[in-house]
């Protein structure tokens, strides 16, 4: 598995599909605002279309727009319609910390056999609830992690020893990458899957030392043509 791309840019998960690297894409409803997808439910919609046919079978994480219980579930079961790579994110609870959301994933994954991606969640206790409610997927964000003074390499190293421990088969990933550093130690960590954004994966490719050995060779391979 290893790194998801964390966008709902076309043109950036184009790119870095060609290349094989990546292994599924999430995106939640910041991202797609930012990536210019406005014009409520139908927008969402042709958006989530075009990256999933495009990673198939990779899979593509979409969030619910509503915390309302109900609708949760409407349109979870609406969104895996949609295309079957689809998994739906749902916060681990609310904005005001109402924790029907466990109920949500419960019943999606076990009576409606969607596949569900925890999200939002800082701690490994919040994982382990999030799995046991049965979640596909339990989403760290690593990088708010550390900005509120914690390591979130400990958080990952808990999580990853008590769902080997309990035997617990949800796919651990982390998000929230602000440092190219954070994909190895995250990974080295326990992570299943680092969610990267389109910058950082660009990052991880480009070193100004090959750039400069590279044309070192080009220079040479020039001069021998004469
Ligand atoms: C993960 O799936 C989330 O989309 C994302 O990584 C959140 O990161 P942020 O902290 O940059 O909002």
């Amino acid at each position: 598995m290893a790194i998801f791309l964390d966008t709902g840019s076309l043109d950036d998960i184009k790119t870095y599909h060609k290349m094989g690297i990546i292994r599924g894409v999430t995106t939640n409803p910041t991202i797609l605002l930012k990536c210019g997808v406005t014009g409520g439910m139908d927008a969402i919609k042709e958006r989530t279309l075009e990256i999933a046919t495009l990673i198939k079978p990779y899979p593509l994480s979409v969030e619910v727009t509503s915390n309302d219980p109900e609708e949760m579930i409407r349109q979870g079961r609406e969104f895996a319609e949609w295309s079957d790579n689809i998994n739906v994110k749902i916060t681990i609870h609310g904005p005001q910390g109402e924790t029907e959301n466990l109920e949500v994933i419960h019943e999606l994954e076990t009576v409606h056999d969607v596949r569900v991606n925890v999200t939002a969640m800082m701690s490994a206790q919040q994982c382990l609830l999030a799995a046991l409610a049965g979640a596909t997927y339990v989403s760290l964000f690593g990088g708010r992690v550390n900005n509120m003074g914690y390591d979130s390499r400990v958080e990952i190293e808990k999580i990853r020893e008590v769902f080997e421990c309990l035997g617990i088969k949800s796919q651990i990933i982390i998000g929230s990458t602000r440092e190219i550093l954070n994909i190895f130690e995250w990974l080295l960590a326990g992570a299943h899957i680092v969610t990267v954004t389109p910058n950082l994966l660009k990052g991880m490719i480009v070193h100004p030392y090959s750039k400069e050995t590279v044309q070192m060779f080009l220079d040479d391979a020039a001069k021998g043509m004469c």
